[in-house]
C-alpha cells in the first residue's frame, strides 16, 4: 500500500500545481507541533524566493485550490507561510481497513526483490560465546527478518571463526596432556575415533589454560603457531581433532543461538574460504592487483577523494600466511559464485569498520564482487555495564552470554511470580519468553553504532521504554480481544469506524505509519527505528486504553470498531516484535 503520508503529499501537490507552484515544494512531514496538526508541509517558505511572493500568499493560494481531498481533512495555512494539515477521520479508518485486509498490513514488498546475505553472528569456534557477541547475534537477526519483511530473498551466514591460532593452541595443549591419541601419532594409518576426545565443558577448560600458558611461554607459543601452521596445511591428525573441535562446538553454539532466537541459514566459516584462496591470490598477482610491499602481498585501496591515508588491503604475509582480509576476500569469491549476492551485509564491532573498508574496496577494484554489488558494514558499539566500561560479571571477568541470559530470567521470574498472573507451571517458559525480549530490545532499541549500558533494573521493567512494557501492552490487548471471543463473538471482519475522540484518532495514526517504518528500518539497517515506532504505538493504544470504556462500550458498532482497531495494533506490534527477533506470551 501507499504510504499514508504520500497520500497527503499527492493530494497537496496537485493543489500545488493547480496554484501554479511545483508540485516538488508540496513536502508534507510529520508535524513538530503535534498539539496543533497532525502533518505539516514547509513548501511555501521554500518556494517564496523562487516566486518572489510571501509564503503565507503561497499557502493561502494553495488552499484554496485544494479540490480534489479524501485524506486532507482540515487544512490552515498559518504566519508565516506553515500549511498545517490534520488527516481525514475516515479516510484514516478506509486506511486501515486497507490494511486489514492486504496481506502484510499494508507493506508494499520488493518489486524486484534483492538476494542478500547478512554475515552476522560470527563467533569464534572454541571460545566461550560472550557479551560481544550478543550484539552482532541480535542486530544481525532483526536486520535479516526486516529484509525478509519487504520482500527480499535473504540469507543469514554465521561465517565462524574457525580457522584461527586458537585451533593450534587447543591441539597443542590436547597433545600436552593426551600425546598418545591416533591424531599425534604420525605413523597411524587407521582410521580416527569417531568420539571426541573432550566435551564441550572440557574444551572451555582447555582453550583459555592453553591461552594463558602462550602468553608465558614463548616455546608453548612457538608450538601452537606451528600446529596452527600444520593445521592449515593439512596435517591428517590435526585436521581430525579440528573436526572433533569443530563438532563439539558447533553443536553448542546452536543450542545458544536457538535460547537467543537466532537461526541461521548456513554456517559456514572462515574454513570454507581457504580452498579459494591460492586461486585468488594467483590472480590478483598475474593481473597486476596485489604488489609486494615491504615483503607482504598487498592491494592498494587509496582513492583520491579520500581526505586522510587509508593503508592497502593486506592479503599475504611475508611467510606466506593468510589474513583475515584474504579470508573476507575469498569468502566474497564463493558467495559470488554461489549466491551472486546484490547486497552483502556485515555486522562486527564497530572498530573492524576500516578493515571492512579496506575489503570492500579490494573486491570492487579486482573484480571479485561487481561494481553494483552493495557491500554494506553496520559496526555496532560497546555494550557496557553501568560503570560505563565494557560489560563484566560482579567478579570483573568476562561475561558469558549463558550466564547473563540466566541472570535475566531469574530476573523475570521473580517479577512475574510476584506479579501472580501466570500459572506456576507457566512461570518459567514466561520468564525465558519476557526475559529475551528485555535482552533484545534493550540493545536494538539503541542506534547500533552507540556504545550502550546494560542495565538489566531497567530492561527489565515493565515501565518506560522497554521490550517488557512492549509485551505488557501487547497480552492486555489480547486479553481483551480474549474476553470479547469468549462471550461467543466473532473478531475477523470487524471493521474500523471513524474516530470518536482524539485519543483513539492517535492510535490510528501511529497504526497507518506502520509500512513507512518498516521500510525506513530496511533502507537504513536500522532497527532502532521500529523500536521507536513500537514504543510510540503501545503509548498511543494505552492512552486510548484508559480514557476508553472498550468491552463497556454501549453502542454495539462502536464497540466493533474498537475491536476491530486493537486486533490491527496487536498484530502490528507482533509483527513488529517478530522482526526485532521475539515474541509474547499470552499472559504476564
Ligand atoms: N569472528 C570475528 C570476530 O569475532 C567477526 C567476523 C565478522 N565477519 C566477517 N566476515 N569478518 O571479531
Amino acid at each position: 500500500m501507499k504510504k499514508i503520508i504520500d497520500c497527503i503529499e499527492e493530494e497537496l501537490g496537485a493543489a500545488f500545481e493547480k496554484a501554479g507552484y511545483e508540485k516538488s515544494y508540496a513536502k508534507v512531514t510529520i508535524s513538530n507541533r503535534p498539539d496543533l496538526c497532525e502533518y505539516q508541509c514547509n513548501g511555501a517558505m521554500a518556494g517564496a524566493k523562487a516566486y518572489h511572493k510571501a509564503p503565507f500568499t503561497i499557502a493561502e493560494d494553495v488552499i484554496e485550490k485544494l479540490q480534489e481531498r479524501e485524506y486532507i481533512g482540515e487544512i490552515e495555512a498559518v504566519k508565516p507561510g506553515f500549511i498545517n494539515i490534520k488527516i481525514d477521520r475516515k479516510a484514516a479508518a478506509a486506511y486501515l481497513n486497507a490494511m486489514k485486509e492486504s496481506e502484510g498490513l499494508g507493506i508494499e514488498k520488493a518489486a524486484a526483490p534483492q538476494m542478500i546475505v547478512v554475515d552476522y553472528g560470527g563467533p569464534n569456534v572454541a571460545k566461550p560465546l560472550h557479551v560481544g557477541h550478543l550484539r552482532s547475534a541480535i542486530i544481525g537477526e532483526s536486520v535479516k527478518r526486516i529484509a525478509r519483511k519487504m520482500g527480499h530473498k535473504v540469507l543469514g551466514d554465521i561465517h565462524l571463526g574457525d580457522w584461527g591460532y586458537q585451533m593450534g593452541l587447543i591441539i597443542t595443549e590436547l597433545k600436552e596432556r593426551e600425546p598418545a591419541l591416533a591424531y599425534f601419532d604420525d605413523a597411524f594409518e587407521g582410521e580416527y575415533p569417531e568420539e571426541a576426545p573432550f566435551t564441550i565443558g572440557e574444551l572451555e577448560e582447555i582453550y583459555p589454560t592453553a591461552s594463558a600458558r602462550a602468553k608465558e611461554d614463548e616455546g608453548y607459543r612457538e608450538a601452537a603457531l606451528h600446529a596452527t601452521y600444520l593445521l592449515q596445511n593439512g596435517h591428517k591428525g590435526y585436521t581430525a581433532v579440528w573436526k572433533h573441535i569443530m563438532k563439539v562446538s558447533v553443536a553448542d553454539l546452536k543450542k545458544n543461538y536457538d535460547n537467543l532466537n537466532v537461526e541461521f541459514d548456513l554456517w559456514k566459516g572462515e574454513s570454507d574460504a581457504q580452498s579459494d584462496i591460492p586461486a585468488m591470490i594467483e590472480r590478483l598477482k598475474a593481473e597486476g592487483f596485489a604488489h609486494i610491499d615491504q615483503g607482504a602481498l598487498v592491494i592498494d585501496v587509496q582513492e583520491e577523494s579520500d581526505t586522510k591515508e587509508i593503508p592497502p588491503c593486506m592479503v599475504q604475509k611475508s611467510d606466506g600466511a593468510s589474513l583475515y582480509g584474504t579470508t573476507d576476500l575469498a569468502t566474497l569469491v564463493q558467495r559470488q559464485r554461489d549466491y551472486k549476492p546484490n547486497k552483502v551485509i556485515y555486522l562486527a564491532d564497530k572498530r573492524q569498520e576500516l578493515h571492512f573498508l579496506q575489503v570492500f574496496r579490494a573486491a570492487k577494484k579486482t573484480g571479485i564482487v561487481p561494481e553494483e554489488t552493495g557491500l554494506s558494514f553496520l559496526g555496532f558499539g560497546t555494550m557496557n555495564g553501568k560503570d560505563g566500561k565494557p560489560f563484566k560479571t560482579r567478579e570483573g571477568g568476562i561475561m558469558r552470554l549463558e550466564n547473563l541470559i540466566a541472570d535475566i530470567e531469574e530476573e523475570m521470574y521473580k517479577k512475574i511470580t510476584d506479579n501472580r498472573t501466570v500459572e506456576e507451571e507457566n512461570a518459567a517458559a514466561t520468564a525465558k519468553l519476557v526475559g529475551l525480549a528485555a535482552i533484545k530490545y534493550g540493545d536494538l532499541s539503541n542506534q547500533a553504532s552507540k556504545d550502550y549500558v546494560f542495565d538489566v533494573d531497567r530492561f527489565t521493567s515493565f515501565e518506560g521504554n522497554t521490550g517488557p512494557y512492549i509485551l505488557y501492552t501487547i497480552v492486555r490487548i489480547k486479553s481483551i480481544l480474549n474476553k470479547y471471543a469468549a462471550e461467543g463473538k466473532e473478531l475477523a471482519g470487524l471493521r474500523i469506524a471513524a474516530a470518536k475522540s482524539d485519543g483513539e484518532k492517535a492510535l490510528m495514526l501511529e497504526a497507518a505509519k506502520y509500512n513507512d517504518v518498516m521500510a525506513a528500518s530496511y533502507e537504513e539497517l536500522a532497527p532502532h527505528k521500529i523500536c521507536a515506532y513500537i514504543y510510540d504505538l503501545a503509548n498511543a493504544f494505552n492512552r486510548f486504553y484508559h480514557e476508553t470504556k472498550i468491552l463497556a462500550e454501549e453502542e454495539e458498532e462502536t464497540k466493533k470498531s474498537y475491536l476491530a482497531l486493537l486486533l490491527l495494533v496487536k498484530e502490528i506490534l507482533e509483527a513488529c516484535i517478530d522482526v526485532l527477533g521475539f515474541e509474547a506470551p499470552e499472559r504476564m
